[in-house]
């Protein structure tokens, strides 16, 4: 059992963090989505580590992260549509999957033959990896199934006695994971919806799909059919039109001594009776995928979680619906 210490981001925390991703060794850091489980990207041996770390299934891929100036071309093959993807949104809250080079670990990309790159914004996050300098591979650092982390004491609670070191940037803004947008074709394709939208995309290359169809994610972003986001409580979840069902078993439960709480948008919290404990998770998307996580995390302080679905009012809650869904056990 290891004693993980947390350390703000400076100099001599980044000293230790280097030291440890060279010696194959974990280092958690803050990102503008969540927190990532960082390793480095050329070690076969770190990046085992991350999956048993997370008990992670052998086939779902990894992202690596890169600082702003670093040659992705070393890694990946590079398109006229990703140039211009890149320098519309990185560094931002957009992975893209090209063709690999095979330049790194081959247990990043489990045999896709493709990479999945990340630069992200976070300033914590841009220091580490430059004070790095290695392509740094990293999920969401959260055990595998978990609620994704947004803060370092989300970490520690998966994590604590598993890794040696969290850097602390403090909680991450943006909330839910990246977009992950498959670049190896003529038009791009979403394999996971995020803050970068459809709509966004095709402002800058004129065309953008959606891998909707279940069969094909599976194929191409093996992650998405796996469950995710699970809170570590009960969990119960009704339709919008449901608000009365959802009141009622929340008083079943406080009338058995148990406690409740609903999670919903804004638009369904105030339909609640005023007494009803609730997590309030907003209503426009960039403002529901910043507090999803840190919510889904806080109900778990309840015997029971409620969930109320809410109907998406934008592309970005679109994102937030399909984790939402997920969390409370629903495929979409
Ligand atoms: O915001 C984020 O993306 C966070 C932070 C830490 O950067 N990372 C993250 O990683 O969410 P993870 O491992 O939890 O999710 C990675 C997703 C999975 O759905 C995986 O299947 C997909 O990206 N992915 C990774 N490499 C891929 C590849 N080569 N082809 C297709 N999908 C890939
Ligand atoms: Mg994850």
């Amino acid at each position: 059992m290891k004693d993980v210490i947390i350390y703000k981001i400076d100099d001599n925390s980044l000293n230790i963090a280097k030291n440890y991703i060279l010696n194959d060794e974990l280092v958690a850091f803050p990102t503008e989505t969540v927190y990532g489980l960082g390793a480095n990207a050329y070690s076969d041996a770190a990046i085992k580590a991350v999956y048993a770390a997370k008990g992670r299934p052998l086939d779902n891929p990894l992202i690596v992260h890169v600082h702003k100036d670093s040659d992705i071309e070393k890694l990946v093959f590079d398109s006229d549509v990703a140039k211009l993807l890149r320098n519309a949104f990185l560094p931002g809250p957009l992975t893209m999957v090209y063709k690999s080079k095979n330049a790194v670990s081959p247990l990043c990309s489990c045999g896709l033959g493709t990479l999945a790159i990340r630069v992200p914004s976070h300033e914590g996050a841009q220091r580490f990896l430059r004070f790095v300098d290695l392509p740094i591979a990293a999920p969401s650092a959260n055990v595998s199934k978990h609620v994704s982390p947004v803060t370092a004491e989300h970490v520690f609670e998966d994590l604590g006695k598993i890794i040696p070191m969290i850097l602390d940037g403090g909680r991450c803004e943006g909330g839910i994971e990246s977009t992950v947008l498959d670049v190896t074709g003529d038009i791009p394709v979403i394999l996971r919806k995020g803050l970068v939208t459809a709509e966004m995309i095709r402002s800058v290359v004129g065309a953008c799909e959606y891998a909707d169809k279940e069969s094909e994610l599976n194929k191409r972003s093996p992650g998405t059919r796996y469950v995710h986001y699970c809170p570590k409580t009960e969990t119960a979840l009704f339709d919008e039109n449901e608000i009365d069902a959802a009141e009622r078993l929340y008083e079943e439960c406080a009338s058995e001594g148990k406690t409740a709480c609903v999670l919903s948008s804004h638009k369904n919290c105030i339909a609640l009776k005023r007494s009803t404990v609730r997590l309030d998770i907003g209503n426009d998307g960039n403002e529901m995928a910043s507090r999803l996580y840190h919510s889904l995390r806080e109900g778990e302080k309840y015997d029971i979680l409620i969930g109320i679905k809410f109907t998406p009012s934008d592309e970005v809650s679109l994102g937030v619906e399909n984790r939402f869904l997920k969390a409370f056990g629903k495929r979409k």
